[in-house]
C-alpha cells in the first residue's frame, strides 16, 4: 500500500475489539515510531507499550479517579465531574497503550512525541489496525497516584508525558475523512 493511502485511510479509532494486535503488527508500528526523526537528533524520546491487561486495568482506573478529582489539565470542572467512573476509559478499551515521554526540559519535546506518534499511527493505518492519540495521561501526569504509576512503569522523575496512543483492531473498517477537507493550503 502507498503511503499516501495509509495516510489517508487513518482515522481516530474510538471502538476496539478486545483481540490482541499479533507480535508482527506491534513490531511493524513500535519500529516506525522507533525511527521518527527527532530535534537535533536528540532521541530523548522514550515509548512505553502496555499490553498487559492488569497495567491497562490500573492505568485507566487511575486516569479516571485523576479525571474525577479535576487533576486532568485543560478539563473542566463540569466536564470531569460527568465522569463515570465505572464505565470512563481514556483509551477506549484498546488493548494496547503506546505512552511517549521525553526529559521534562527538552526543547522539541512535543514535536519529538508528534513525530513518533504520526510514524505509529500511519504504520498501523496500512496494516488496518486502528489508533486514537489520547491525551489523558499527559493531562493526568501530576495527580500524585497517576505519577506514582508511572514511576512503577519506569517513567523517571526529571520525565514528562507527551503523548499516549490506543491501539487495536477497529470494531468498524478504517475510513480516513481528512481527504477533502485537512489542513488549509496557501500556494505562494
Ligand atoms: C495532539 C492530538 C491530541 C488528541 N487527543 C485526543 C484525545 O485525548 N482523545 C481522543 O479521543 N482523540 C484525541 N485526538 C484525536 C483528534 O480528535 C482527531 O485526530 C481529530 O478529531 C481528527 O479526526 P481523525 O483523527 O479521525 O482524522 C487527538 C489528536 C491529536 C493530533
Amino acid at each position: 500500500m502507498e503511503v499516501l493511502k495509509a495516510i489517508a485511510d487513518r482515522c481516530s479509532v474510538r471502538e476496539y475489539k478486545a483481540e490482541q494486535i499479533t507480535d508482527d503488527e506491534l513490531q511493524a508500528i513500535v519500529e516506525a515510531a522507533r525511527m521518527a526523526p527527532s530535534g537535533m537528533n536528540a532521541r530523548k524520546t522514550r515509548l512505553f507499550v502496555i499490553q498487559s491487561p492488569e497495567v491497562l486495568e490500573k492505568t485507566a482506573r487511575a486516569i479516571a479517579a485523576a479525571t474525577r478529582a479535576g487533576h486532568a489539565e485543560g478539563v473542566s470542572a463540569e466536564r470531569a465531574a460527568a465522569i463515570d467512573m465505572d464505565s470512563y476509559n481514556f483509551f477506549y478499551h484498546a488493548p494496547t497503550l503506546l505512552i511517549v515521554t521525553s526529559p521534562a526540559d527538552a526543547y522539541n519535546a512535543f514535536a519529538d512525541c508528534g513525530c513518533v506518534l504520526e510514524n505509529a499511527m500511519i504504520q498501523a493505518a496500512e496494516l488496518g489496525i486502528g489508533t486514537c492519540w489520547v491525551n489523558n495521561v499527559r493531562r493526568c501526569q501530576k495527580d500524585a497516584a497517576v505519577r506514582e504509576l508511572l514511576t512503577e512503569l519506569g517513567v523517571a522523575e526529571d520525565e514528562i508525558v507527551t503523548g499516549s496512543l490506543a491501539i487495536g483492531y477497529p470494531v468498524h473498517e478504517l475510513k480516513g475523512k481528512n481527504q477533502e477537507k485537512g489542513h488549509e493550503v496557501k500556494y505562494i
